[in-house]
């Protein structure tokens, strides 16, 4: 299939793109490198040998996403355009929620006006909210969300699948008759803590300014980018005191979209996907993992509590194993190991 891919020069989207060229599809980008660069899609046409189509454009511009859609016409848009960052979004929250549920109403409109139907979704277990217990299934209700950035996915997920009803509807009414009236495809992917690299050390997560998350964070500590890490609260109701998250090796996300994607150009209607592991593992378990990784101890400190953190976060998986047959195959090692080799081999990142 030709999958388009928006934000795919980013973190995940540059990792699946490397998937989705290894199962043997086509590939074109549209980012406008507000958060990534160039270097990313370089990079996984070596890795691959293959050629990626890169628009450089925002996602919002309607007029230009015409033009790209019209030339490109993918069987399904993977889209992970979005800004990310949690505490980010709560300083500027009406950028947050432009850019994010503008990008996919440009995509809704633009597609509905050419007949193009398949689109799989970058959500977050963060619409889970507060008030779930893990491990968190499909059929949970969504939780209040702690931020602003959690309320766009909650947002896109709702408009996503309302406009999925409504083309539902619109393609029972005008029957089977082939007027024009199609209906959509929605594949909502809940991720949970997506972490680690591409096995070759090529690409890699290169969050710009001073990461949020604790995997970047602690790689860029270990190549003396930062001085030490914050634990942030050793009072949870955990065994060891630490929050606990169900960290997935990107390329098993990766791998994870080539499936949602063949599922979603094969069927109609929204699914609500977890893409996650199902373990749990310690902020302590991690930084334990990458100290044996990368041959020398984390340093860190404990602090106090980060507001808006919730103690536990973990999938139920079963969901993606039974519907797309995929189950994630890496461990923590293994997830610390390959963003250790990413980190080292590139200290400061993609240096763009
Ligand atoms: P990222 O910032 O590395 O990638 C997002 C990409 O989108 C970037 O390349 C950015 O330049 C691009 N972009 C943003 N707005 C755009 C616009 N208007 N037009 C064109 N390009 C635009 O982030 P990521 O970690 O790869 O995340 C991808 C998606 O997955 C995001 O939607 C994110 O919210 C979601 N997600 C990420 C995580 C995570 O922990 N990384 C967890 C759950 C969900
Ligand atoms: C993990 C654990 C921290 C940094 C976030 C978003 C979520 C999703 C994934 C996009 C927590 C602890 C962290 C540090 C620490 N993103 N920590 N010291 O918060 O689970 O999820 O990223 O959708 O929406 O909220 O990930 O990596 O920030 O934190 O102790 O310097 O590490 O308290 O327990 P989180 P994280």
């Amino acid at each position: 299939m030709k999958a388009l891919l928006t934000g795919g020069a980013g973190y995940i989207g540059s990792h699946t793109a490397v998937a989705m060229l290894e199962a043997g599809h086509e590939v074109a980008v549209i980012d406008n490198y507000y958060n990534s660069s160039a270097e990313a899609i370089r990079r996984v046409e070596k890795i691959t040998g293959k050629n990626i189509n890169m628009y450089e454009a925002d996602v919002a511009d309607k007029d230009k996403l015409r033009d790209i859609l019209k030339t490109e016409m993918p069987d399904c848009i993977i889209h992970f355009a979005g800004l990310k960052a949690v505490g980010e979004s709560v300083e500027k929250p009406v950028e947050y929620y432009r850019n994010n549920i503008d990008t996919t109403l440009a995509l809704l409109e633009v597609m509905k006006e050419l007949g193009l139907t398949n689109i799989v979704f970058s959500s977050s277990a963060t619409v889970y909210g507060e008030d779930n217990v893990p491990p968190f299934t499909e059929d949970m209700p969504k939780g209040r969300c702690t931020n602003p950035y959690g309320w766009t996915k909650w947002m896109q997920e709702q408009i996503l699948t309302d406009a999925q009803l409504a083309s539902a509807s619109a393609a029972a009414a005008s029957g089977t008759d082939g007027d024009g009236a199609a209906e959509l495809s929605v594949v909502l992917l809940r991720y949970f803590n997506p972490v680690g690299a591409h096995e070759s050390g090529m690409i890699g997560e290169d969050p710009k300014g001073i990461p949020n998350n604790l995997m970047p964070y602690i790689s860029q500590l270990a190549v003396g980018r930062r001085d030490h890490l914050t634990v942030f609260g050793d009072d949870y109701d955990t065994p060891d005191g630490t929050c606990r998250r169900d960290y997935i090796h990107v390329m098993d996300l990766a791998e994870g979209h080539v499936k949602a994607a063949e599922y979603c150009a094969a069927h109609k209607g929204t699914e609500v996907i977890n893409l996650g592991t199902g373990e749990p593992y310690s902020v302590l378990d991690m930084v334990k993992a990458f100290g044996e990784a990368c041959g020398s101890p984390v340093r860190y400190e404990i602090g106090p509590r980060r507001a808006g953190d919730v103690q536990d976060s973990w999938a139920d998986a079963d969901k993606a194993k039974r519907l797309l047959g995929w189950e994630a195959s890496r461990g923590i090692r293994e997830i610390c190991r390959d963003a250790w080799k990413w980190q080292s081999g590139n200290p400061e990142g993609y240096g763009e």
